[in-house]
C-alpha cells in the first residue's frame, strides 16, 4: 500500500525487480531489527526486511512470483506461503518439503500465482516463536478482472503482541493452561501500529483487506451502526457477496470487506474487534478493542458507482462418491503434560492421511475439545458441506473455525499436479506446537509405493547439508559396499527420509535425556550387502516376522539392504564420512505395518552410538550425537498405513 493521504499507515510494498509484465521478482530478508513498537522503547525483533509486519508482496493472478529469500537471522527458518497453491517444494515446511534455510543461507521461492486473493507468509520453523516475534507479512494477488467500483483499498494486517512498558516482549508463562487456550498478545497491532486512524468524508466507500496474523486471537470485527458487505475470503472472491455485521476471522483467516462509514464531520467511530469466546479461559471482560479510529471530516459527498451484483464464477468442488476421512481434533492431559493431537495422537506419532488425485474426499473435522480450533490445510482450498450440499456462497477456503464440540465436513480439492506431503494443522500456534498437526500424502491413483531411497536426498541442490562432516561430500562406495536402492527422482510421499542435519538445526528430543547410554553398535553392514542387526529378543522376533531376513551364525539377524522399503523387515543404510574416512552408518528398518525404526551406529568407539528411537514416528528426530562421528541427528518419515 502506498502511504495514504487519509492518515492510515499502509504496508510498504516490495519493489518488483523483474521488468517482464507477468513476472514479479522481489528480495526478502529475515533480519533482526530494533523497533519501537512502544514509542521511546526500542527493542530487537525478528522481522522481514526490518518491519513488523514484513513488506507487502503484490502481484496479479497469472504472474510468476520469485522471492529471493535471505536468512540473516542467527537461526534457521523457512517461509510458508499461507493459502497460496504453490508447488510442493515451495511450501516451506522443513523436513517435509524443503531443508531449513540455515543462518546466512538463501532460498529461492518461485511459483505461479493461480488465485487472486489475500494471502500471507510466515516461517514454518519454530513458528510459535518466530511468527510470534514478528516474522509475518502479506501477499496481495490482484484480480486482472477487478471491478472499478469497489472503493479505496486498505490492507489491515492484524496481529498482537505482549510488551512490557519498556518495549521488551513480555515473558509469557508456558504451562498447560496457556497452551490449552493459546497465548494472546495484550496489544493489538494493525500494520504493526497501535494508533491507526483514517480521516474520511462520510459515505466514502472503503474496501478492507483484513488478515488475522495473530498467534491465537480470534477477531470479530465491528463498526457500530454499519454492516459489511463481504466479497471475499481466504482464496479470493465469494460466488456472491454477503452482508455480515461482525465478520469472524480466526488466526490465519482473511476477509475482503466493503463498507461505507457514515457520520457527522468532527465525530469519529471505531473499527473494533469484539471478544470471542473460543473456550475456557477466554476473557469476555475486555470489551471491544480498537483497530482503527475513523474520523469524519468536511468535504463534498463522495460520488459512488453502483456496486452491482459483484458475483464470481466459483467451481463447486467434487464430492461424489467421496472417501470419508475422519479428522478428530483431540486433547489429552497426559502425565507429562497436555498433548493436543489429531485422531488422538500428536504430530510426532501421526500417520499421514492418504489421498489420491482424482478421488474426492470429505474430511469430517470433528472438534472433540472445549476450545475452538482454526483448521488450516496447506496447498489446497476446500469448501464446506451443509448437510449434503456445498455451503453457499461458494468460496475457496484454507482456514476455518471449527467451534468447540462441533464438526465441519470439508471438501478439499486436490490438484492433479501437486503431489507430495502437505501439512494440515490448527493455526493457534500453541495448539500446533502441542501436536495438533498432521500430514496429507497426495499421490497418483494406485501409485506403487516407491522404493526407499536414501541416496539422492542429500544431493538435491538446495538441500545440501551444512557443516556436518558427513555424507554429502563422502567418497563413492567401495566395490564391496552394499548398493543403495535405485534413486527415484524428486521426493515422493511414500519415501522414507533418513538424513543427517547440522548441529544448528538439531533440537534434542525431550526423551533423549532419559535414554540410558546405549550398549554399543546395533548392527553392521556385511560385505555382501546385508545388514546385520544385533537386537534384543523382541526386536528380533518382530524382524523375523518380516521378509528379507535371515539368521546369521552368531544368532544375529541379517537383512537385505536392497529389499524394497515397503516390505516388512526391509532395511536401508546410509553412510557418513569425515573426509575420506567412514565414521558411521545409519540403518532404517521397516518392522511391520506403518511402523518404522531407525538405528544409528558409528564405527569409532561406540560410547554413545547405537541409538535407537523408542517409537519413531512421522518426522520424529532422534539423536546420534556421537563423539567420534559428530553426526547431528537423523529423522524418519513413516509410510502411510497400507
Ligand atoms: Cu499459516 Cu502451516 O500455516
Ligand atoms: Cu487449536
Amino acid at each position: 500500500m502506498p502511504p495514504t493521504d487519509d492518515g492510515f499507515i499502509g504496508l510498504r510494498e516490495l519493489p518488483d525487480d523483474d521488468p517482464a509484465p507477468d513476472r514479479v521478482e522481489v528480495t526478502l530478508r529475515a533480519i533482526e531489527t530494533t523497533l519501537e513498537l512502544v514509542s521511546g522503547h526500542p527493542h530487537r525483533h525478528q522481522t522481514y526486511d526490518g518491519s513488523i509486519p514484513g513488506p507487502l508482496i503484490r502481484a496479479r493472478r497469472g504472474d510468476v512470483l520469485r522471492v529471493n529469500f535471505e536468512n540473516h537471522l542467527s537461526e534457521p527458518t523457512t517461509i510458508h506461503w499461507h493459502g497460496l497453491r504453490v508447488p510442493n517444494g515451495m511450501d516451506g515446511v522443513p523436513g517435509i518439503t524443503q531443508e531449513l534455510v540455515a543462518s546466512g543461507g538463501t532460498f529461492v521461492y518461485e511459483f505461479p500465482l493461480l488465485d487472486e486473493g489475500t494471502f500471507w507468509y510466515h516461517p514454518h520453523y519454530d513458528t510459535l516463536s518466530q511468527l510470534g516475534n514478528g516474522l509475518y507479512g502479506a501477499v496481495l494477488v490482484d484480480d486482472p478482472d477487478e471491478e472499478a467500483q469497489l472503493g479505496a483499498q486498505r490492507v489491515l494486517a492484524v496481529s498482537d503482541v505482549s510488551l512490557n512498558a519498556d518495549g521488551t516482549p513480555q515473558h509469557h508463562e508456558e504451562n498447560d493452561d496457556t497452551r490449552a487456550f493459546g497465548r494472546e498478545g495484550a496489544t493489538l497491532l494493525v500494520n504493526g501500529r497501535t494508533d491507526q486512524r483514517m480521516q474520511l468524508v462520510s459515505g466514502t466507500r472503503l474496501r478492507l483487506r483484513v488478515m488475522n496474523m495473530a498467534r491465537s486471537r480470534y477477531l470479530s470485527l465491528e463498526l457500530a451502526g454499519h454492516t459489511f458487505l463481504r466479497i471475499g475470503t481466504d482464496g479470493g472472491r465469494l460466488e456472491y457477496p454477503v452482508q455480515e455485521s461482525t465478520p469472524l476471522l480466526t488466526p490465519g483467516d482473511r476477509a475482503d470487506l466493503i463498507v461505507e462509514p457514515r457520520g457527522e464531520p468532527g465525530t469519529h467511530i471505531e473499527l473494533v474487534t469484539l471478544p470471542v469466546d473460543r473456550g475456557p479461559g477466554a476473557s469476555t471482560a475486555t470489551g471491544p478493542e480498537r483497530l482503527v479510529r475513523l474520523e469524519f471530516i468536511e468535504g463534498p459527498a463522495p460520488e459512488l458507482l453502483p456496486l452491482g451484483p459483484l458475483t464470481r464464477e466459483r467451481d463447486a468442488f467434487d464430492f461424489e462418491d467421496a472417501e470419508e476421512v475422519q479428522v478428530s481434533l483431540t486433547m489429552d492431559a497426559l502425565e507429562h503434560g497436555l498433548v493436543m493431537g489429531i485422531n488422538g495422537v500428536p504430530f510426532t506419532q501421526s500417520a499421514p492421511v492418504h489421498a489420491e488425485t482424482g478421488r474426492p474426499q470429505i474430511w469430517n473435522v470433528q472438534n472433540e475439545t472445549a476450545y475452538a480450533h482454526p483448521f488450516h490445510i496447506h496447498g489446497f482450498s476446500f469448501q464446506v458441506l451443509d448437510g449434503d450440499r456445498l455451503r453457499s456462497p461458494l468460496a475457496y477456503e484454507d482456514t476455518i473455525d471449527i467451534p468447540a464440540r462441533e464438526t465441519l465436513r470439508l471438501v478439499p480439492r486436490f490438484d492433479e499436479d501437486r503431489l507430495g506431503l502437505w501439512m494440515f494443522h490448527c493455526h493457534i500456534l500453541d495448539h500446533a506446537e502441542s501436536g495438533m498437526m498432521g500430514v496429507l500424502a497426495l499421490t497418483e491413483p494406485g501409485a506403487p509405493v516407491p522404493v526407499l531411497d536414501l541416496s539422492d536426498h542429500d544431493h538435491q541442490g538446495e538441500q545440501g547439508h551444512h557443516g556436518t562432516p558427513s555424507d554429502a561430500g563422502g567418497p563413492p562406495s567401495a566395490p564391496d559396499e552394499p548398493d543403495v536402492p535405485p534413486a527415484t527422482s524428486g521426493r515422493s510421499p511414500h519415501e522414507i527420509l533418513l538424513e543427517v542435519l547440522t548441529q544448528e538445526s538439531y533440537r534434542e528430543p525431550p526423551w533423549l535425556a532419559e535414554t540410558p547410554s546405549p550398549r554399543g553398535p546395533v548392527g553392521v553392514v556385511t560385505p555382501h550387502g546385508w545388514v546385520r542387526v544385533f537386537a534384543n529378543d523382541t526386536l528380533q522376533q518382530s524382524l523375523l516376522a518380516g521378509n528379507g531376513t535371515k539368521r546369521a551364525d552368531d544368532g544375529s539377524l541379517e537383512f537385505d539392504s536392497k529389499a524394497p522399503a515397503h516390505d516388512p523387515g526391509s532395511i536401508a543404510v546410509k553412510e557418513f564420512y569425515d573426509g575420506d574416512e567412514r565414521v558411521g552408518r545409519a540403518a532404517l528398518l521397516k518392522l511391520d505395518g506403518p511402523t518404522t525404526a531407525a538405528y544409528y551406529y558409528c564405527e569409532g568407539p561406540p560410547e554413545r552410538c547405537g541409538v535407537q528411537t523408542p517409537t519413531p514416528a512421522y518426522g520424529e528426530m532422534f539423536a546420534v550425537s556421537c563423539g567420534t562421528c559428530h553426526a547431528g541427528f537423523v529423522y524418519t518419515v513413516n509410510y502411510p498405513a497400507q
